[in-house]
Formats: structure tokens, C-alpha cells, sequence
């Protein structure tokens, strides 16, 4: 634990470089047209991240982009329930090398496309260095898509962590809850600790909020302690209603911004996937991302 913090806290810093260095200096050229991979993470489970995944990857399909969801919740195959799909394969095949990323990628009728995660994740860093830098090359080949949203599991298993960690855009989402609320902390609260989290794109979306006001204030609440006792920057990134329409399409298994593209929900997800596109970091795809975390490719390693 203490190696992996003082590892990560090593990654952060030349995350932090990186960016502060801008595309500019060094000779990564090609890091622009890498995929943005976006991670959907909550302290609890049941808030709203894989209807959050589904239904931002479609809006960023509606601006012109094209969208991968992986679904790296173990627990319950959510993205596929909720898209009335059945992949046959998934991540742990590929880990396997019984098949090659492409080969698990399916399409949907809505213009993104789902990889299922299974336990893929859990098993990265336990990898040994070869399999790892095979299955990141792997991954890499999504990397020419413009999205990766990953709807990870709630809680904090270490592996997940890192993961949030050296993603371009790490979401968290909460209801007004208290309960919700406290869990979105514990686990901003471990980032914080575990990382060098100040530079990190950390992003708060209220779910099941009565209004803007409502969710102003939870948002304020959690950045103000984020800020005060963690040091920690969390953006604002906006709201969803309690809206009946999600509960509808959840029965319907599809997203609602498919069934209503007019509800209240269907409007704040735009309104996040714009304020998103605003705001886009410098990018590097999976490699990038992982390299960032095991610094194991020589390649790479130059300049630290
Ligand atoms: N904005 C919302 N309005 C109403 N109900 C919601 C909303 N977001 C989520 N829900 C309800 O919460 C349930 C759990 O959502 P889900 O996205 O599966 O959460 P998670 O992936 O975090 O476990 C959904 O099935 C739906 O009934
Ligand atoms: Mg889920």
C-alpha cells in the first residue's frame, strides 16, 4: 500500500507536469487525437452513474463524437441491462487473449458503442508486465474514438482508484442524500489522501436533485470541505433532476435521453455534456493513462 500511494503520488506529479507543460514542450505529439477518458464513480451505489454514462455518452454522440461506455462494474452488468443488451464476451477475454478488443466491442442502435467490463480492471495491476503491456495495447487500439466513459463500481477498491486517479476527467456523483453525500466524501476524501489529487480533474455531478438551488447547495457544502480539509479542487459540474422519465426508461431498458429527449433529465445531461466539451484537457488515451500509473514502458520512461 505504502509503494502503490508513494507510485501514484510519482504519477500525479508528472500528470501535473504534463500539463502544466502543455502539448508544447515535449515530443508526445501525437496526444491530441487520443481518446478523453471520462470515469463515473460514487462512494454509494444505486445514485445514478450508469444511467449518467449512458445517457452523457449519448449526448456527446449527438455533438459529433464517438463514444465507447465500458462498463467496469462488477457487481451487476448495468450498462447492458439498461441497453437491453447481452455482449457474449467482455474484458476478462481479452485478458485471456482469447479476443482482441475489437472483437467484445458492440454496437448499439444508439450511435456508441459498450465494451463489458466484467472483472477486467481488478485484475490490471496484478497483472504480470508483459500481459499488462499487452492488454494496454489492446486497450489503446479504443484510443482513436473521441470517448471512453467508464462507469465504474461505487466504493473504493484500490484498483478502481487508480484508475480514477490517471483518467482525463474523473466524475463523481452523488444524490442530496446525507448518506450519499457522506459516501462521495469517504471516497473524495481517499483520493485525496492517496494522491497528489490537487491538479486532478475532479468533477461533482448532483443527481435526483429537486432543483438547481438544492443541488448548488450540496455541490457548495462538498467543495467547501473538499477545499478546507482535504486541499482538494472539485469542480461543479451540474445537476439532474429527480425525474420519473429515468425510472420509465430504466423499466424500458433504454436510456431516457432516447425515450424523452425533452425531459428535465434528458436537458441537464446536455447541459453537462456541453459544459464538458467547454473544457477539454490534454488528452492521451489509455496508454498514456496507464503508462502514467505503472511507468513500466522504457519507451515512455524518458524525462521523468
Ligand atoms: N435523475 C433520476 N431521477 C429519478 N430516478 C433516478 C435518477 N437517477 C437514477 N434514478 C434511479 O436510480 C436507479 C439506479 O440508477 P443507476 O444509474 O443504476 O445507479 P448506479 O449505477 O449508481 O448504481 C435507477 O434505476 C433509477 O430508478
Ligand atoms: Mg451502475
Amino acid at each position: 500500500m505504502e509503494d502503490q500511494a508513494e507510485k501514484l503520488r510519482e504519477i500525479m506529479k508528472r500528470k501535473k507536469e504534463n500539463s502544466a507543460a502543455g502539448s508544447a514542450s515535449k515530443s508526445n505529439v501525437k496526444a491530441v487525437d487520443k481518446a478523453r477518458i471520462i470515469t463515473v464513480t460514487s462512494g454509494k451505489g444505486g445514485v445514478g452513474k450508469t444511467n449518467l454514462s449512458v445517457n452523457m455518452a449519448l449526448a456527446f454522440a449527438r455533438i459529433g463524437k464517438k463514444v465507447i461506455v465500458m462498463d467496469a462494474d462488477l457487481g451487476l452488468a448495468n450498462v447492458n441491462v439498461m441497453l437491453n443488451m447481452i455482449p457474449k464476451y467482455n474484458l476478462y477475454h481479452v485478458i485471456k487473449k482469447q479476443k482482441t478488443i475489437r472483437e467484445i466491442l458492440v454496437e448499439t442502435e444508439y450511435g456508441i458503442s459498450i465494451v463489458a467490463g466484467a472483472s477486467g480492471f481488478s485484475q490490471i495491476a496484478n497483472m504480470n508486465e508483459e500481459d499488462r503491456k499487452d492488454f494496454i495495447a489492446e486497450l489503446d487500439t479504443l484510443s482513436n474514438t473521441d470517448i471512453i466513459i467508464v462507469d465504474t463500481s461505487a466504493g473504493v477498491s484500490s484498483n478502481v482508484l487508480d484508475f480514477i486517479a490517471a483518467a482525463d476527467d474523473a466524475v463523481i456523483v452523488t444524490t442530496p442524500e446525507p448518506t450519499a453525500i457522506t459516501d462521495a466524501y469517504g471516497i473524495i476524501k481517499i483520493i485525496a489522501t492517496e494522491y497528489d489529487s490537487l491538479n486532478m480533474g475532479l468533477k461533482l455531478v448532483v443527481n435526483r436533485a429537486r432543483g438547481a438551488a438544492q443541488a448548488k447547495s450540496v455541490a457548495d457544502r462538498m467543495i467547501n470541505i473538499a477545499g478546507q480539509f482535504l486541499n482538494l479542487k472539485l469542480d461543479y459540474l451540474g445537476f439532474i433532476y429527480d425525474d420519473v422519465s429515468v425510472q420509465n426508461a430504466v423499466l424500458r431498458q433504454k436510456p431516457f435521453m432516447v425515450v424523452d429527449p425533452k425531459c428535465k433529465a434528458s436537458i441537464c445531461v446536455q447541459h453537462i455534456v456541453e459544459r464538458m466539451d467547454r473544457n477539454k484537457p490534454i488528452t492521451t488515451g489509455f496508454s498514456g493513462m496507464l503508462k502514467r500509473l505503472f511507468k513500466s514502458s522504457p519507451e515512455t520512461g524518458r524525462g521523468a
